[in-house]
């Protein structure tokens, strides 16, 4: 006999907890099945949040090392400490998966341990080592996430060939580190260790770093990581490894042609893109349709082709992002529950948690032009900005992009210290349809960084104070 819910979340991820606590919220009886002890998904457990803990601490550790003596604060020595460093990363991961236990039963979410398989429309079969037990519910959500992409002829061995999950729980300072894909991951892993002293070269397929955002903004950040030591090859792809002894030896050919090279590292970081995870789920056996990428497809109300059957987060089409897969649970939930939820995706922040960091919201100057807009940019440099000049962070700038005739922001793109914390302003404004110039009268509070964001909305007409 199923144990009955009015929802049943399978995946306690940003997307599938989130969207199980609001369910509960609006009266819904909810269940939420996770597969690993811990919830919070790859977010919590092995994606932003230790990510975020190594960035901070390699970043304290870079700067102790050689980054305050400008400050006039001599530090006599300084060591790494790694098991330390990967102890506090685990802290506030548990802290954090605690927590989420602690909001479940603030608010009546049964939490189910085990992995979840659709039998029907309505009843989830939930498997784990105490055996099986059966979920039915009205409505099932489907939020199981993503997993990386392997490619093909490099095989993962955990150890010196290895993923995003690994690298982040690397017990040793790795002498040199391939990564292949400059991508997100590859940007921010590749800066922890390069920060905590390997020699990091990241290989990448196309002739750009962070395909996809905006062009000028990305290749300011590529020239500040590479003045801190990050090497980069574009244009060349890995074909295969091998790991030889202690080593791992990887074979890289340029898309140009020409006899391929072998490259040798201690550790071979692959980070190429994440796929969506459907396996065992029982998806396809029950008739949900996928797209050729293996994401569930979904109409506007996050519902599959099968009635009753939703999904949101990783698994569908999207950005792959903590925040996106969360708000995309609150509305799908909402509307379940007859409440207009909705998600604006011409708002969706995207940030690269480097330093400097890059955060960016909306479209880019070439794709609003590819979109047929006649736009005015507006550009400000942190080395103008006095906060900036005072904190010693003047790398990096603001830039916006707004429509010619309208005067309408179409699109922001920080590159500096604190660009993720600064892109709030520009989403909220952006999602109240405001103008550079709504933006250029709003008062920022001076000395702050943020000015940056009021002198780069002068700028799109022309009349910059500080510049
Ligand atoms: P997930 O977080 O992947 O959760 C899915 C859950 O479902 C998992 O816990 C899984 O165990 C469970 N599950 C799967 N199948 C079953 C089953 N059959 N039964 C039971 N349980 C199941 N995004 C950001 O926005 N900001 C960042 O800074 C950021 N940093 C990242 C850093 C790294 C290294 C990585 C890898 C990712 C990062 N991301 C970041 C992406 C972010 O982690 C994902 O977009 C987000 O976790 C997606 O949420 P989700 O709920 O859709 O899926
Ligand atoms: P990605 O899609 O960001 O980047 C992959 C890179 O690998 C691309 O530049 C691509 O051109 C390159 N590439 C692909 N195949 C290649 C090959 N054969 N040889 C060389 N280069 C190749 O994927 P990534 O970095 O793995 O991250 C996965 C996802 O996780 C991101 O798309 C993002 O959604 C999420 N994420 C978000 C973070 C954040 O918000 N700060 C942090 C980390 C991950």
């Amino acid at each position: 006999m199923a144990d009955t819910f009015d929802l049943v979340v399978i995946g306690g991820g940003p997307g599938g907890y989130v969207a199980a606590i609001r369910a509960a919220q609006l009266g819904l009886r909810t269940a939420c099945i996770e597969k690993y002890p811990t919830l919070g998904g790859t977010c919590v457990n092995v994606g932003c949040i230790p990510s975020k803990a190594l960035l901070d601490s390699s970043e304290h550790f870079e700067r102790a090392k050689s980054g305050l003596a400008v400050h006039g604060v001599n530090v006599s020595s300084v060591s790494l400490d790694l098991a330390r460093m990967q102890a506090r990363k685990l802290k506030v991961v548990a802290e954090l998966t605690r927590g989420i236990d602690f909001l479940f039963g603030k608010h009546k979410v049964e939490r189910a341990l085990g992995t979840g398989r659709l039998v029907s429309a309505r009843e989830v079969e939930v498997t784990s080592e105490g055996g099986t037990r059966r979920l039915a519910a009205e409505r099932l959500l489907i939020a199981t996430g993503s997993k990386p992409v392997a490619l093909p002829g490099i095989a993962y061995d955990d150890r010196r060939i290895i993923h995003s999950t690994q690298a982040l729980s690397l017990e040793q300072v790795p002498g040199r580190m391939l990564v292949v894909g400059a991508g997100v991951i590859g940007l921010e892993l590749g800066s922890v260790w390069r920060r905590l002293g390997s020699d990091v070269t990241v290989l990448e397929y196309m002739d750009r770093a962070l395909p996809g955002v905006d062009v000028g903004s990305a290749k300011l950040l590529q020239r500040s990581l590479e003045r801190q030591g990050m090497k980069f090859r574009f244009g060349v792809s890995a074909r295969s490894a091998e790991v030889v002894g202690d080593e791992v030896h990887v074979e890289v050919a340029a898309n140009a042609g020409g006899a391929p090279e072998t490259l040798t590292a201690d550790v071979l970081l692959v980070a190429v893109g994440r796929r969506p995870y459907t396996d065992g789920l029982g998806a396809a056996e029950l008739g949900v349709k996928l797209d050729a990428k293996g994401r569930v497809i979904v109409d506007e109300h996050y519902q599959t082709n099968v009635p009753g059957v939703f999904a949101i987060g990783d698994v569908i089409a999207g950005p792959m992002l903590a925040h996106k897969a969360e708000e995309e649970g609150i509305a799908c939930v909402e509307r379940m529950a007859g409440v207009a939820g909705h998600v604006n995706y011409d708002c969706i922040p995207n940030v690269v948690y480097t330093h400097p960091e890059l955060a960016s919201v909306g479209v880019s100057e070439e794709e609003a032009r590819e979109r047929g807009h006649e736009v005015r940019v507006g550009t400000f440099p942190f080395q103008a900005n006095g906060r900036a000049k005072a904190m010693g962070e003047r790398e990096g700038q603001v830039k916006l992009v707004a429509d010619a005739a309208t005067d309408r922001l179409l699109g922001a793109h920080i590159v500096g210290a604190r660009a993720s914390d600064m892109i709030a302003e520009l989403v909220v404004a952006m999602e109240l349809g405001a103008s550079a110039e709504d933006v250029a009268r709003s008062v920022h509070a001076h000395p702050t960084l943020p000015e940056a964001v009021k002198e780069a909305a002068l700028g799109v007409a022309g009349r910059a104070i500080h510049i």
